[in-house]
């Protein structure tokens, strides 16, 4: 799961991700594209959310993406299209490509609809991030079991 900051959309995303698979299987990690934030917490806001959902993301640290990933990771959703042109940067080839998908497409297919950036919006934002993404994450979740 990958965002810019790796604060408040990717570990929302992992944190959901991560409830709704067997994590003995499946791998669920989150990275950020920038450097801004390396090693934090997860925003208090994305803390509060997954909270109030009953997750806890608070074993989470922020990291930045490497080129690397492309060898441990079979999928890489990104949350935005700035974060899915970052990323093919660091890509070598057509198989790199085709692992980034974006989180949204789950949803609405090929629409490249973005997840909005909640780092300026207040708490309201966080909540409708966290639903945009459980509903992502929870077709996601489908697809690994139907894959297994
Ligand atoms: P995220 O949000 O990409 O969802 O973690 C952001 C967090 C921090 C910044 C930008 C986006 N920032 O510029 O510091």
């Amino acid at each position: 799961m990958v965002c810019l900051g790796n604060i408040c959309r990717s570990p929302l995303a992992e944190g959901i991700l991560k409830s709704k698979v067997n994590t003995q299987k499946i791998f669920v990690d989150s990275a950020g594209t920038g450097n801004y934030h390396i090693g934090r917490l997860p925003d208090e806001r994305s803390i509060t959310v997954a909270k109030k959902n009953l997750l806890d993301i608070t074993d989470q640290r922020c990291r930045q993406f490497q080129m690397a990933d492309f060898d441990e990771f079979d999928l890489i959703y990104v949350m935005d299209n700035s974060n899915r042109r970052d990323v093919l940067k660091l890509s070598r080839n057509e198989n790199d490509k085709d692992k980034v998908k974006m989180i949204l497409n789950e949803i609405f297919p090929d629409e490249n609809v973005d997840v909005p950036d909640p780092y300026h919006d207040n708490q309201r934002g966080f909540e409708n991030v966290f639903n945009m993404l459980d509903k992502a994450c929870t077709i996601i979740a489908q697809r690994l079991l139907d894959h297994d």
